[in-house]
């Protein structure tokens, strides 16, 4: 079976997680707090606090572990991340490190990893790449795959409080990354990370979150609780469309900066970069040292809403654009410009929303649960280059709080 080779690429892509986390703090932060708060929530609610399990924890940057073992006497930790696991644990204080648990595994009870092994045996056996090519097709769409769990593999889990955050969305993504990687290291080439996604396996990604609905519950002790959480669509998203939607975006982040309050907008490292991305798109020589440049880009802002014509409003906002995530812009007004783009996109176009999931995360409860407190939802700026060209990688996500329902 293929698990090994599950949990390596679930260490490497968690490497690049949390890389991103670090890079993108600030965008991540809202993210990290809603989850949080909601996961607390949770667990007041719990009045035999003898064990969390914790679904797809990864390095658990979003999970209050400290709060929870206060309360909890064993923090189970479950992912394929190896060392996002051992960072999570040894991010907890030395005294309540020994409630922790961690579990290195796969927590679709083996059909990750099956999925998995089928991909790589259809890339090893088969010599032609487009036979290659619809035959894995067909597999992510989950035809030919026995999605029935191995029971004896999640039985140690189960507990009075149950976290899954991000988990039930992304178990596709592991087993097809290693495929694409097996594909492009046998014929040479590269598949776009989306390949399976645009041709279908939406579906099994449906079927995946339903099912976990399903493992929730079977997890959770009568009287405890469930958060489960969930990215159910991202946005903006219309690269697809050319390079109409970004030359309209930036006529758009022109009337926003023409109302932003200009002289406060910029750190004084943007200023510089301002001077520098204008000089470049508009083929200026720039001379002076980096103070020089700072006052260049300072005058520039002054000279946004009287001096500047409306072809330099256009290079200017998309020199402003391309700073963002580079901590050169005040964080709050960044915050300001990427809830605008986003905003402005959907308005522009209604396809810029797209579902992750056929509707929203409470269609995917099974029948045995019900909601036990009021849903959360918030946005999750997961990676804000990719908001300000439009090609998504921000997420809407759902928190729900459940119960097992009395019958
Ligand atoms: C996007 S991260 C979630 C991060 C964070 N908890 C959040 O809510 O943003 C998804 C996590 O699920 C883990 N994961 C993916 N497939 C898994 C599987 N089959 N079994 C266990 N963990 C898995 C990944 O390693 C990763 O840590």
């Amino acid at each position: 079976m293929s698990t090994e080779i599950l949990f390596e690429i679930g260490t490497r892509l968690g490497r690049e997680h949390a890389q991103d986390h670090e890079r993108f703090r600030l965008h991540w932060e809202e993210h990290v707090q809603r989850s949080r708060e909601m996961i607390l929530r949770g667990a007041e609610r719990v009045t035999t606090p003898d064990a969390v399990t914790i679904l797809g924890a990864g390095a658990a940057y979003n999970i209050p572990l400290e709060e929870l073992a206060g309360k909890f006497n064993h923090i189970r930790m479950v992912d394929i991340d190896r060392e996002g696991l051992q960072q999570a644990v040894e991010s907890m204080p030395p005294e309540l490190r020994s409630k922790a648990e961690v579990h290195v595994a796969d927590t679709t009870g083996g059909v990750a990893a099956r999925l998995l092994d089928q991909g790589l045996e259809i890339i090893r056996t088969s010599a032609d790449e487009e036979d290659t090519k619809a035959r894995l097709i067909a597999l992510f769409n989950g035809q030919g795959l026995d999605m029935t769990p191995d029971p004896s593999r999640v039985q140690a889990w189960k507990a009075s409080y149950i976290v899954s955050s991000g988990l039930s969305s992304q178990l596709n993504i592991f087993p097809e990354k290693a495929v694409l990687e097996a594909f492009q290291e046998k014929f040479g080439h590269e598949l776009d990370e989306e390949f399976f996604f645009q041709r279908g396996s939406s579906h099994l990604r449906n079927e995946w979150v339903r099912r976990h609905g399903e493992l929730l519950a079977s997890l959770v002790s009568e009287d405890g609780r469930i958060y489960w959480a969930d990215t159910v669509a991202e946005t903006p998203y219309l690269s697809e469309f050319g390079e109409g939607p970004l030359n309209a975006m930036v006529n758009s982040v022109v009337s926003f900066l023409t109302n932003a309050y200009l002289k406060t907008f910029l750190q004084d490292a943007g200023k510089q970069t301002l001077a520098e991305r204008f000089a470049e798109a508009a083929a200026i020589r720039l001379a002076g040292d980096a103070a020089g440049r700072r006052r260049q880009g300072d005058e520039l802002l002054q000279s946004f809403n009287d001096r500047l014509s409306a072809e330099n409003k256009r290079v200017m906002a998309w020199a402003i654009m391309t700073m963002v995530g580079e901590n050169l812009i005040v964080t709050k007004r960044e915050l300001e410009l990427l809830g605008y783009i986003i905003r402005e996109a959907e308005r522009m176009n209604p396809n810029a929303r797209q579902p992750l999931l056929d509707g929203r995360l409470s269609g995917f409860f099974p029948a045995s649960l019900e909601a036990d407190a009021e849903m959360a939802s918030w946005m999750w700026i997961n990676d804000p280059e990719g908001a300000v060209t439009l090609d998504g990688y921000s997420y809407y996500v759902e928190a729900h709080i459940l119960k097992p329902r009395k019958s």
